[in-house]
């Protein structure tokens, strides 16, 4: 696991009390619903929990991807530390206007499980880094090419010149994910969003791209926000991690923390429920029942109906993400008043 320094960088991102709902026609999906996060500069924060429980809508809000209609952010704050020193919160801009084009892809940029979300497959590669480069920075096409190919190379392609003229169909799936991660990188954005990056790959690849990751972090001193269902990935490679369940952060902490002093109930199921530390598979206990859909509106703790530490008040109250320990959230009445 990856040390993490006592001192607490300063954030570049600080996500508060987002929401993010799909008004559809005869029910609202609640997907994000009051997401509170802080990524802290230069470390890759991981962020994990069962299917439907609002990641990939957490990070397509930041970016302002949304779809909408039907989609639409109706509460919180994103604020971005920008590197000159100023702040500005993106759920304010116009996801069309110009500074959020600028800041998307320029500052911040993401990284999907399907390489085809990205590209696109009518032009070269070489084409398609250089057009990004080109509609982020005021450089000449030969410049902007020149890039395109630094970029081939830094992400360990092999006959990166040659690749320059192919078509995405030519590649590969993991050379694939290596073109989107130097599209993603070719602006030099301060947050990479890596969104499931490995999933669709075979194991060997999967830890090849991670390596690949975690180099050109260091290398372009970027923050990372890692979403992923595998908790053996983030354990490598996050220095924080993000429970997420049904649209809310549930637990946050520093990963060692995380993996040795679970608090709250559904990340202990989650841990008990892989193969992780040594943890044999007969040994594995699944989390009883389903995440509930999110169109039910659920009065207290949204984990209550699956929890087995449950208790009256959790299905009366929402228990609100606090700090038990230094560094370490949770959302869960078993440590209120104690
Ligand atoms: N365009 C949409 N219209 C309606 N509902 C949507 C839309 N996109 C996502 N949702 C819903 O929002 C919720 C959160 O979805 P999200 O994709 O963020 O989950 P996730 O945690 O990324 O899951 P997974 O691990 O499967 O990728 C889900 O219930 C999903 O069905
Ligand atoms: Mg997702």
């Amino acid at each position: 696991m990856p040390e993490t320094s006592t001192n607490t960088p300063a954030p570049i991102l600080e996500i508060k009390n987002l929401k993010t709902y799909f008004f559809l026609e005869n029910a609202t999906v609640r997907a994000v619903d009051g997401v509170n996060l802080t990524l802290p500069r230069k470390t890759t924060l991981g962020v994990v929990g069962e299917s439907g429980c609002g990641k990939s809508i957490t990070a397509m809000s930041v970016m302002q991807l949304i779809p909408s209609p039907p989609g639409k952010i109706v509460d919180g704050e994103v604020i971005l530390h920008r590197n000159d020193g100023s702040q500005v919160d993106l759920t304010k801009l116009n996801p069309r206007g110009m500074t959020m084009r600028a800041i998307r892809g320029g500052e911040m940029a993401i990284v999907f499980q399907e390489p085809m979300m990205s590209l696109n497959p009518l032009f070269k590669i070489g084409h398609q880094i250089a057009e990004a480069v080109r509609l982020h920075q005021k450089v000449s096409r030969k410049e902007a090419m020149e890039r395109a190919l630094e970029m081939l190379v830094k992400v360990q392609i092999g006959a990166p010149k040659q690749r320059l003229h192919e078509y995405p169909h030519q590649l590969s799936g993991g050379m694939r994910q290596r073109v989107m991660i130097a599209l993603a990188l070719s602006c030099n954005p301060s947050i990479l969003f890596a969104d499931e990056p490995t999933t669709a790959l075979d194991v060997t690849v999967q830890a090849q791209i991670l390596d690949l990751m975690m180099e050109l972090q260091e290398d372009f001193a970027a923050s990372i926000m890692l979403i992923t269902h595998n908790l053996g990935v983030v354990s490598q490679m996050a220095a924080q991690i993000a429970v997420m369940y049904l649209g809310k952060v549930v637990e946050f902490a520093d990963t060692r923390e995380l993996f040795h002093h679970p608090l709250h109930p559904y990340t202990v199921g989650l841990l008990n429920s892989v193969p992780v530390l040594g943890r044999k598979e007969k040994d594995l206990v699944p989390i009883t029942g389903m995440v509930p859909l999110p169109t039910e509106e659920i009065p207290g703790c949204a984990f209550a109906p699956r929890c087995p530490r449950v208790m009256s008040i959790c299905h009366e109250q929402q228990p609100p993400l606090k700090e038990y320990h230094p560094n370490h959230q949770a959302a869960c009445w078993l440590y209120e008043n104690r």
